[in-house]
């Protein structure tokens, strides 16, 4: 968690949200399911009495992530979209 939030011990060095969620965006996921994933954090970070001035630090953060999966979902999908209709 420290990592992907960035203010912990050792700030996350790995692949950028949207190529490491590339196959994600291939399956069809897209906002539905960032909303969803990101409704249960804040669910599960209030069940666990995690200050609410934390709690929101940690939407600030997250909140902008919405965006990459609006647009890998879009970019996924383009594609299949472009191709001639058969009708
Ligand atoms: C709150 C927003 C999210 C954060 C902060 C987050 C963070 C991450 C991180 C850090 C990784 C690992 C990247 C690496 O390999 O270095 C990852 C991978 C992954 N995430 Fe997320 N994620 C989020 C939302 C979602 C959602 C909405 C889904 C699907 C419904 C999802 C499904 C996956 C899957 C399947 C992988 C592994 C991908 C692969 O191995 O090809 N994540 N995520």
């Amino acid at each position: 968690m420290s990592n992907v939030f960035s203010g912990g011990i050792k700030k996350y060095s790995g692949k950028s949200m949207a190529l490491a969620h590339e196959r994600v965006f291939r399956m069809g996921a897209g906002v539905k399911e960032f909303d969803i994933v990101a409704g249960l954090l804040v669910q599960t970070l209030e069940e666990l009495s995690v200050p609410s001035d934390i709690v929101h630090d940690i939407t600030v953060v997250v909140l902008p992530l919405r965006q990459v999966f609006s647009d890998g979902y879009d970019m996924a999908h383009a594609k299949l979209d472009e191709m001639p209709s058969s009708t």
